[in-house]
Protein backbone atom coordinates (compact mmCIF):
# COMPACT_ATOMS: atom_id res chain seq x y z
CA UNK A 1 0.00 0.00 0.00
CA UNK A 2 1.20 3.34 -0.85
CA UNK A 3 1.75 5.59 2.08
CA UNK A 4 -0.01 8.36 0.64
CA UNK A 5 -3.32 6.16 0.34
CA UNK A 6 -2.38 5.16 3.96
CA UNK A 7 -2.56 8.94 5.03
CA UNK A 8 -5.97 9.44 3.28
CA UNK A 9 -7.46 6.25 5.09
CA UNK A 10 -6.28 7.69 8.57
CA UNK A 11 -7.65 10.86 7.80
CA UNK A 12 -11.05 9.02 6.88
CA UNK A 13 -10.65 7.74 10.52
CA UNK A 14 -12.05 4.39 9.29
CA UNK A 15 -11.22 2.41 6.08
CA UNK A 16 -13.39 3.06 3.66
CA UNK A 17 -15.81 -0.35 2.47
CA UNK A 18 -14.54 -2.14 -0.38
CA UNK A 19 -10.80 -1.80 0.63
CA UNK A 20 -9.21 -5.54 0.63
CA UNK A 21 -7.48 -5.84 3.41
CA UNK A 22 -5.36 -8.63 2.10
CA UNK A 23 -3.45 -6.05 0.36
CA UNK A 24 -2.33 -5.09 3.85
CA UNK A 25 -0.82 -8.58 4.88
CA UNK A 26 2.88 -8.31 5.54
CA UNK A 27 2.99 -4.77 3.55
CA UNK A 28 4.51 -1.95 5.28
CA UNK A 29 5.43 1.33 3.77
CA UNK A 30 9.29 1.17 3.12
CA UNK A 31 8.85 4.51 0.83
CA UNK A 32 11.80 6.38 1.68
CA UNK A 33 10.66 9.94 2.76
CA UNK A 34 11.46 12.16 0.33
CA UNK A 35 13.82 15.59 0.28
CA UNK A 36 12.55 18.92 0.15
CA UNK A 37 13.47 22.20 0.04
CA UNK A 38 15.77 24.18 3.40
CA UNK A 39 14.20 27.66 3.03
CA UNK A 40 15.71 30.34 3.80
CA UNK A 41 14.87 30.22 7.78
CA UNK A 42 17.29 27.97 9.31
CA UNK A 43 19.55 28.61 11.63
CA UNK A 44 22.38 26.05 13.16
CA UNK A 45 22.51 27.40 16.34
CA UNK A 46 18.90 25.97 17.47
CA UNK A 47 18.72 24.68 21.22
CA UNK A 48 18.37 21.28 22.05
CA UNK A 49 14.54 21.10 23.69
CA UNK A 50 11.09 19.55 22.92
CA UNK A 51 8.56 22.23 23.90
CA UNK A 52 9.39 24.66 21.07
CA UNK A 53 6.68 27.20 21.85
CA UNK A 54 6.03 28.82 25.18
CA UNK A 55 3.13 28.14 26.67
CA UNK A 56 1.80 31.82 25.83
CA UNK A 57 2.53 31.32 22.20
CA UNK A 58 -0.77 32.34 20.01
CA UNK A 59 -1.88 29.19 17.92
CA UNK A 60 -2.77 25.94 18.47
CA UNK A 61 -1.12 23.66 20.32
CA UNK A 62 0.47 20.56 18.31
CA UNK A 63 2.59 17.25 19.75
CA UNK A 64 4.42 15.37 16.79
CA UNK A 65 6.20 11.84 17.11
CA UNK A 66 7.86 9.99 15.17
CA UNK A 67 10.55 7.53 14.58
CA UNK A 68 14.01 7.52 11.88
CA UNK A 69 14.40 4.31 10.76
CA UNK A 70 16.89 2.53 7.90
CA UNK A 71 15.85 2.37 4.54
CA UNK A 72 14.09 -1.15 5.72
CA UNK A 73 11.50 1.10 7.61
CA UNK A 74 12.05 -1.09 10.40
CA UNK A 75 15.43 -0.47 12.05
CA UNK A 76 15.54 2.59 14.30
CA UNK A 77 18.73 4.85 14.05
CA UNK A 78 19.17 6.04 17.80
CA UNK A 79 21.13 9.52 18.46
CA UNK A 80 19.57 11.17 15.50
CA UNK A 81 19.75 14.53 15.28
CA UNK A 82 15.99 15.65 14.33
CA UNK A 83 16.45 20.08 13.91
CA UNK A 84 13.05 21.31 13.92
CA UNK A 85 11.54 25.07 12.84
CA UNK A 86 8.58 26.58 11.80
CA UNK A 87 6.62 30.13 11.34
CA UNK A 88 4.77 31.53 14.28
CA UNK A 89 0.55 31.71 14.05
CA UNK A 90 0.81 34.34 10.98
CA UNK A 91 3.35 32.48 8.97
CA UNK A 92 6.36 34.95 10.54
CA UNK A 93 10.08 33.11 11.52
CA UNK A 94 11.55 34.44 14.57
CA UNK A 95 15.22 34.45 13.70
CA UNK A 96 14.76 35.77 10.70
CA UNK A 97 11.91 38.43 11.06
CA UNK A 98 10.38 41.04 13.45
CA UNK A 99 7.47 38.64 14.95
CA UNK A 100 4.81 39.33 17.78
CA UNK A 101 5.42 36.74 20.10
CA UNK A 102 3.48 34.71 23.39
CA UNK A 103 7.71 34.16 24.41
CA UNK A 104 8.06 36.35 27.22
CA UNK A 105 11.74 36.05 27.10
CA UNK A 106 11.84 37.29 23.44
CA UNK A 107 13.56 33.87 23.03
CA UNK A 108 15.59 34.59 19.30
CA UNK A 109 15.10 30.91 18.51
CA UNK A 110 11.22 30.78 19.45
CA UNK A 111 9.86 27.66 17.44
CA UNK A 112 12.95 26.17 16.80
CA UNK A 113 14.43 23.28 18.44
CA UNK A 114 17.10 20.34 17.92
CA UNK A 115 16.02 16.87 19.53
CA UNK A 116 17.83 13.41 19.49
CA UNK A 117 16.24 10.24 18.82
CA UNK A 118 16.20 7.91 21.36
CA UNK A 119 17.24 3.77 21.53
CA UNK A 120 13.72 3.52 19.15
CA UNK A 121 14.37 6.03 16.84
CA UNK A 122 11.62 8.00 18.61
CA UNK A 123 11.80 11.79 19.00
CA UNK A 124 8.71 14.06 20.10
CA UNK A 125 8.18 17.10 20.35
CA UNK A 126 5.63 19.87 21.55
CA UNK A 127 4.50 23.03 19.65
CA UNK A 128 2.20 25.60 17.76
CA UNK A 129 0.46 25.16 14.55
CA UNK A 130 2.29 26.84 12.28
CA UNK A 131 0.59 29.70 10.43
CA UNK A 132 0.78 29.90 6.64
CA UNK A 133 2.69 32.54 4.89
CA UNK A 134 3.73 33.16 0.98
CA UNK A 135 0.40 31.31 -0.59
CA UNK A 136 2.36 27.85 1.15
CA UNK A 137 0.66 24.83 3.29
CA UNK A 138 1.46 24.66 7.20
CA UNK A 139 4.55 22.60 6.93
CA UNK A 140 7.39 22.21 9.53
CA UNK A 141 11.11 22.25 8.32
CA UNK A 142 13.16 19.15 9.46
CA UNK A 143 17.23 18.51 9.06
CA UNK A 144 17.99 14.95 10.33
CA UNK A 145 21.42 13.96 10.69
CA UNK A 146 22.18 10.46 11.46
CA UNK A 147 25.36 9.36 13.74
CA UNK A 148 26.77 8.32 10.46
CA UNK A 149 26.81 11.31 9.04
CA UNK A 150 23.96 11.58 6.51
CA UNK A 151 22.17 14.54 6.57
CA UNK A 152 18.51 14.49 4.97
CA UNK A 153 16.24 17.97 4.47
CA UNK A 154 12.58 17.64 4.38
CA UNK A 155 9.53 18.84 5.47
CA UNK A 156 5.82 17.71 6.86
CA UNK A 157 2.34 19.01 5.81
CA UNK A 158 -1.24 18.31 7.30
CA UNK A 159 -4.08 16.29 5.48
CA UNK A 160 -6.85 18.67 4.66
CA UNK A 161 -4.57 21.50 4.00
CA UNK A 162 -6.43 24.05 1.51
CA UNK A 163 -3.51 25.00 0.19
CA UNK A 164 -2.71 21.43 -0.90
CA UNK A 165 -4.15 20.53 -4.42
CA UNK A 166 -3.95 16.59 -6.00
CA UNK A 167 -0.79 17.24 -7.65
CA UNK A 168 1.10 19.00 -5.07
CA UNK A 169 -0.23 15.96 -2.90
CA UNK A 170 1.59 13.66 -5.56
CA UNK A 171 4.30 15.43 -5.55
CA UNK A 172 4.82 15.38 -1.50
CA UNK A 173 3.69 11.53 -0.77
CA UNK A 174 4.42 10.42 2.49
CA UNK A 175 4.92 13.23 3.98
CA UNK A 176 1.14 14.77 4.50
CA UNK A 177 0.20 13.56 7.92
CA UNK A 178 -3.21 13.43 9.84
CA UNK A 179 -4.02 15.51 12.90
CA UNK A 180 -6.22 13.85 15.31
CA UNK A 181 -7.97 16.29 18.08
CA UNK A 182 -6.13 15.01 21.38
CA UNK A 183 -5.99 16.34 25.28
CA UNK A 184 -4.41 19.64 25.13
CA UNK A 185 -4.34 20.25 21.30
CA UNK A 186 -3.68 18.51 17.92
CA UNK A 187 -1.21 14.84 17.65
CA UNK A 188 0.54 13.63 14.69
CA UNK A 189 3.10 11.66 13.82
CA UNK A 190 6.06 11.99 11.36
CA UNK A 191 8.20 8.93 10.27
CA UNK A 192 11.24 9.20 8.64
CA UNK A 193 12.89 6.56 6.45
CA UNK A 194 16.36 7.04 5.94
CA UNK A 195 18.49 6.14 3.04
CA UNK A 196 20.88 3.92 4.96
CA UNK A 197 21.20 0.95 5.58
CA UNK A 198 21.26 -0.11 8.92
CA UNK A 199 22.05 -2.86 11.76
CA UNK A 200 20.15 -3.96 14.43
CA UNK A 201 21.72 -1.41 17.44
CA UNK A 202 18.57 -2.12 19.80
CA UNK A 203 18.56 -3.97 22.64
CA UNK A 204 15.53 -6.52 23.74
CA UNK A 205 15.10 -6.13 27.42
CA UNK A 206 12.77 -8.49 28.49
CA UNK A 207 11.86 -6.33 31.79
CA UNK A 208 10.77 -3.10 29.65
CA UNK A 209 7.30 -2.88 28.93
CA UNK A 210 7.30 -1.20 25.84
CA UNK A 211 8.45 -3.54 22.67
CA UNK A 212 11.34 -3.00 20.67
CA UNK A 213 8.67 -3.13 17.90
CA UNK A 214 5.49 -2.28 17.46
CA UNK A 215 4.05 -6.08 16.87
CA UNK A 216 0.26 -7.61 16.49
CA UNK A 217 -0.41 -10.85 18.08
CA UNK A 218 -2.57 -13.76 16.91
CA UNK A 219 -6.04 -12.96 18.89
CA UNK A 220 -6.91 -16.07 21.53
CA UNK A 221 -8.68 -18.19 21.37
CA UNK A 222 -8.92 -18.07 17.64
CA UNK A 223 -11.65 -19.86 16.60
CA UNK A 224 -13.95 -18.15 19.23
CA UNK A 225 -17.19 -18.67 19.95
CA UNK A 226 -18.16 -15.66 22.68
CA UNK A 227 -15.05 -13.16 22.50
CA UNK A 228 -11.91 -13.97 21.72
CA UNK A 229 -8.50 -11.34 22.80
CA UNK A 230 -6.24 -9.05 20.24
CA UNK A 231 -3.08 -8.03 22.04
CA UNK A 232 -0.83 -6.02 20.30
CA UNK A 233 2.27 -3.65 20.77
CA UNK A 234 3.48 0.12 19.69
CA UNK A 235 6.93 1.59 21.01
CA UNK A 236 5.62 5.35 21.10
CA UNK A 237 1.91 6.81 22.13
CA UNK A 238 0.26 7.68 19.27
CA UNK A 239 -2.67 7.14 16.78
CA UNK A 240 -3.78 3.42 16.57
CA UNK A 241 -6.59 2.43 14.22
CA UNK A 242 -7.27 -1.16 15.34
CA UNK A 243 -10.33 -2.64 13.05
CA UNK A 244 -11.98 -5.66 11.83
CA UNK A 245 -13.21 -6.68 8.39
CA UNK A 246 -14.81 -9.70 6.85
CA UNK A 247 -13.19 -11.49 4.07
CA UNK A 248 -14.77 -9.61 0.97
CA UNK A 249 -12.49 -6.51 3.11
CA UNK A 250 -16.02 -4.64 4.14
CA UNK A 251 -15.48 -2.87 7.08
CA UNK A 252 -17.44 -4.90 10.24
CA UNK A 253 -16.06 -2.22 13.06
CA UNK A 254 -13.29 -0.67 14.94
CA UNK A 255 -12.21 -1.54 17.98
CA UNK A 256 -9.85 1.46 18.41
CA UNK A 257 -9.23 4.72 16.72
CA UNK A 258 -7.42 7.21 18.99
CA UNK A 259 -4.00 8.06 20.69
CA UNK A 260 -2.73 5.22 23.15
CA UNK A 261 0.42 4.93 25.23
CA UNK A 262 3.17 2.76 24.32
CA UNK A 263 3.28 -0.33 25.49
CA UNK A 264 0.89 -3.56 25.24
CA UNK A 265 -2.30 -3.19 24.45
CA UNK A 266 -5.25 -6.12 25.04
CA UNK A 267 -8.69 -5.35 23.26
CA UNK A 268 -11.49 -7.80 23.28
CA UNK A 269 -13.71 -8.65 19.75
CA UNK A 270 -17.24 -10.02 20.76
CA UNK A 271 -18.42 -10.92 17.30
CA UNK A 272 -20.24 -7.32 16.99
CA UNK A 273 -20.52 -5.06 14.23
CA UNK A 274 -20.17 -1.26 14.57
CA UNK A 275 -24.21 -1.29 14.30
CA UNK A 276 -24.28 -3.97 17.56
CA UNK A 277 -25.12 -6.84 15.52
CA UNK A 278 -23.66 -10.17 16.29
CA UNK A 279 -21.84 -10.70 12.78
CA UNK A 280 -22.10 -14.60 11.09
CA UNK A 281 -19.85 -17.25 11.22
CA UNK A 282 -16.78 -17.14 9.33
CA UNK A 283 -13.10 -15.81 8.98
CA UNK A 284 -12.28 -12.03 9.70
CA UNK A 285 -9.40 -9.93 9.83
CA UNK A 286 -8.17 -7.97 12.35
CA UNK A 287 -5.75 -4.83 10.97
CA UNK A 288 -3.66 -2.68 13.27
CA UNK A 289 -2.19 0.45 12.20
CA UNK A 290 0.27 2.35 13.80
CA UNK A 291 1.98 5.09 12.61
CA UNK A 292 4.22 3.56 9.61
CA UNK A 293 3.14 -0.09 10.97
CA UNK A 294 0.71 -1.97 9.51
CA UNK A 295 -0.52 -5.31 10.75
CA UNK A 296 -3.26 -7.89 10.46
CA UNK A 297 -4.29 -11.53 11.43
CA UNK A 298 -7.09 -13.95 10.48
CA UNK A 299 -9.83 -14.39 13.08
CA UNK A 300 -12.42 -17.32 12.80
CA UNK A 301 -15.58 -16.99 14.56
CA UNK A 302 -17.31 -20.20 14.97
CA UNK A 303 -21.17 -20.28 16.33
FE1 LIG B 1 8.93 27.47 5.85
Amino acid sequence: MKRRKFLKISALGTLATGIVPATLLGSRDCDLTSADILGPFWDENHPYRTLLAHADEPGTRIFISGTVTTNDCEIPIQDAIVDVWHADDVGCYTVFQECDTGNPGEDPYNLTGQMLTNENGGYSFESIWPGYYGGRPKHFHYKITTPAGLEHVTQCYFVGDPQIDESWEEQHAGRIIPLEEGEGGLYGIFDIFMNEEGEQVGVDDPHTPIPSKAFLNNNYPNPFNNSTEIEFGIIRAGYVSLAIYDVSGKWVTNLLDKTVASGTHLFTWGGIDAFGKSVPSGSYLVVLKSGGFTGSKKIMLLK
